[in-house]
């Protein structure tokens, strides 16, 4: 029996698989390969768990600068990633939809193409949503919200008095509030996600590292989560 108060909409800062690569002495990109196969098992326990909405950080603006043997092997470990949800049953049979979020222009062409077939693919899919953060920033979300905004307002769709809290966030990448936020690995951080998103989160930093996240973990952070007192400065 799912409880009222079960959050609809969570985010995770999937962090530490270079350093979990490490302690078992094996290369960075190792790490990041359990941890594409831990988001896999994630999808899964969402569905258990009845979580709605899930946004992974999976990719910010600054992992740009990752040195080139890795960043190659992130981008063909994107485009496993990308063949394996084309083909993934579950998309279609449990009605997932998958939005990329982010300059994902940045990306390289064949990755950008597997992404826009995606999210066109699932677009009408309506019981989740998987918003995968990549080429992201959420500083930069908000400038290109802005952008989008005076464009609008550039084209006489919008006026200067249109804006405000309630309605900004259909400018964004993400569009709804996770209620709370899960960042592993021990790093005490925002990093600059879902920077107007989360304004009100609650937030959980664990230590273990990404690849080590369980389904025990996720659990847990949803029952403290439940048993948190949240006034919004009331
Ligand atoms: C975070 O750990 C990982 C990344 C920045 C890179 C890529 C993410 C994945 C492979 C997860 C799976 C994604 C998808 C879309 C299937 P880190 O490299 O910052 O680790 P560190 O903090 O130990 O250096």
């Amino acid at each position: 029996m799912v409880e009222d108060n079960n959050p609809k909409h969570i985010g995770i800062i999937m962090d530490g698989n270079r350093r979990f690569a490490k302690k078992l002495m094996m290369q960075p990109w190792k790490g990041h390969e359990w941890g594409k196969k831990k988001v896999e098992k994630l999808l899964n326990w969402c569905e258990d768990l009845d979580i709605k909405e899930l946004s992974l950080y999976a990719f910010s603006t600054k992992n740009f600068n990752r040195p080139k043997e890795e960043f190659n092997h992130i981008m063909n470990l994107f485009r496993d990633a990308s063949k394996d949800l084309l083909n993934d049953e579950r998309l279609e049979s449990k009605q997932i939809r998958i939005r990329f979020c982010g300059r994902i222009h940045m990306f390289p062409e064949d990755i950008q193409k597997s992404m826009h077939e995606i999210m066109d693919k699932t677009k009408k899919h309506n019981k989740y949503l998987i918003n995968f953060c990549m080429a992201y920033g959420g500083r930069e979300e908000i400038i290109d919200a802005m952008r989008a905004y005076f464009k609008d307002i550039e084209d006489g769709n919008a006026t200067i008095k249109d804006i405000d809290e309630s309605n900004f966030h259909k400018y964004l990448w993400v569009e709804n509030e996770p209620e709370l936020i899960i960042r592993t690995s021990g790093e005490r951080r925002t990093s600059d996600f879902l920077t107007w998103q989360g304004a009100y989160s609650e937030f959980f930093f664990l230590d273990k590292h990404w690849p080590e996240f369980e389904k025990e973990d996720l659990k847990k952070c949803i029952d403290e989560y439940k048993a948190r007192d949240r006034r919004f400065g009331k």
